[in-house]
């Protein structure tokens, strides 16, 4: 059967594009989403790519995610840094997370340094833009065939 990744993405990045270029880079979201659903396809993966701006709703995908995908990426943009509530939900599903950041957080303000998901996600990617994202469906791809 087909496996399937899910793509989750937290609060402003629905705004790339126009979100601090210089940061960001000028790459829209529905343009990385498209990267991803080609490339993942390249891999005989299915992939479906989502975005909210509440935490909840990430908790939420993050639990659905764990029964009917077999592996997320996660972009929980500046939840990384605050939320305990998907530090649990990453910790209490078995299928693989990858976290992904599209600028280099260790090169940035002391505050992005600390990640509540890179301790119980399978690897971090950071720093590459939106190569951040084709990179953590590269790894989810080879995990999975290795499994
Ligand atoms: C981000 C980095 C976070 O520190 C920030 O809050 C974001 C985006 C990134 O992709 O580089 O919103 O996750």
């Amino acid at each position: 059967m087909q496996k399937k990744i899910i793509v989750l993405n937290g609060p402003n990045l629905n705004l790339l594009g126009t979100r601090e270029p210089d940061t960001y880079g000028t790459t829209t979201l529905d343009e990385i989403s498209a990267l991803v659903a080609t490339h993942a396809t390249g891999h005989g993966l299915a992939s479906d790519f989502r975005q909210t701006n509440i935490e909840g709703t990430l908790v939420d995908w993050v639990q659905e995610a764990g029964k009917s995908a077999d592996g997320i990426i996660l972009n929980a943009a500046a939840y990384t840094h605050t939320s305990i509530a998907l530090h649990d939900a990453v910790s209490a599903i078995e299928t693989p997370v990858i976290e992904v950041h599209l600028s280099n957080v260790f090169a940035r303000e002391e505050y992005r340094h600390h990640s509540f998901i890179s301790d119980v996600a399978a690897g971090v990617i950071c720093g590459f833009g939106a190569t951040s994202y084709i990179l953590a469906v590269d790894a989810l791809a080879a995990m999975l065939r290795n499994n």
